[in-house]
């Protein structure tokens, strides 16, 4: 994986970049942090799927990702005094099912994307000094004009506006950077006051960077799939690349809105 990950050009563009410190809620299989990690170290993760949780431990085992603390419940979550202090920014794609085509829509109402409300506590919790950012990542009917998901977007909008943060997002299609495919997601950050730039340098990479041709395989065995076959690994494996985030997506969704804080 490590090998795989060095070979991608996109990987060595930003190695000179200061990087910011974070902590990643609803990590899944760390597809947000992967590509988020030539900008930001992320020192702990909360997830509460046993299968991603091993995914994270292997990606950290092979130097993929930093190492740290995966802990199972953002219900429980609250980071140590430790780091607390030292956190910049909270990565969180938070739990789409109220808001995609694919769930039920009903936003806030749905007691799992209502988990987004953990950012917010988390973020409360960290050194009033220090703290500098939100991202945060979602399905693209985040922006929709349905009522659930409207009403959880002005959710997001009021959290920040009540904590000073400055928001601003962009939708990021899986073809914009070199894949033959439509998925769509949307990335916000929300400033503290005075953040301008997150972390240095990041404004100055060229959307080119992220936009190499690519060509992935699938492992997952789609006959058995179409015929409901597949073993419960491959069903959880499934569920968890469904939900990921694609690391290249991310890196041009931070690289997007670095360049839009000029705006
Ligand atoms: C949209 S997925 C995140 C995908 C991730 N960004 C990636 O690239 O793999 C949301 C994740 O939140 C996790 N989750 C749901 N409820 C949780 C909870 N109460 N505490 C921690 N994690 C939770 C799910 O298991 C799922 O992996």
């Amino acid at each position: 994986m490590r090998a795989w990950l060095d070979s991608q050009k996109v990987w060595d563009v930003a190695d000179s970049l200061s990087k910011m410190t974070a902590i990643s809620l609803f990590s899944g299989v760390g597809g947000l942090e992967l590509g988020l990690s030539q900008f930001f170290h992320t020192l702990e993760y909360v997830e509460n799927s046993p299968f991603c949780t091993k995914v994270l431990l292997a990606r950290m085992a092979d130097g993929c990702l930093p190492s740290g603390k995966v802990i199972p419940d953002v219900k429980d979550y609250s980071p140590s005094p430790e780091v607390a202090r030292n956190t910049d920014a909270v990565l969180a794609g938070f739990p789409c099912q109220g808001v995609s085509q694919a769930g039920c829509q009903a936003g806030m109402a749905d007691e799992r994307s209502a988990l987004v409300s953990y950012v917010f506590k988390t973020w409360d919790k960290l050194l009033p000094g220090r703290r500098k950012l939100l991202l945060l990542e979602n399905v693209s009917a985040l922006l929709s004009r349905n009522p659930g998901c409207r009403g959880l977007m002005n959710y997001v909008i009021q959290e920040c506006n009540r904590r000073g943060l400055k928001l601003t997002w962009c939708s990021i299609r899986l073809s914009n950077c070199g894949l033959a495919a439509g998925r769509k997601r949307i990335f916000l950050i929300a400033r503290a006051a005075g953040v301008n730039h997150f972390p240095a340098g990041l404004k100055e990479i060229p959307f080119s960077a992220w936009q190499t041709p690519w060509n992935p395989t699938s492992t997952v065995p789609m006959e058995l799939w179409l015929k409901d076959e597949l073993t419960p690994e491959e069903r959880l494996r499934l569920k968890s690349m469904g939900n990921i985030v694609v690391p290249k997506q991310a890196a041009l969704g931070a690289c997007v809105l670095a360049k839009m804080q000029d705006v």
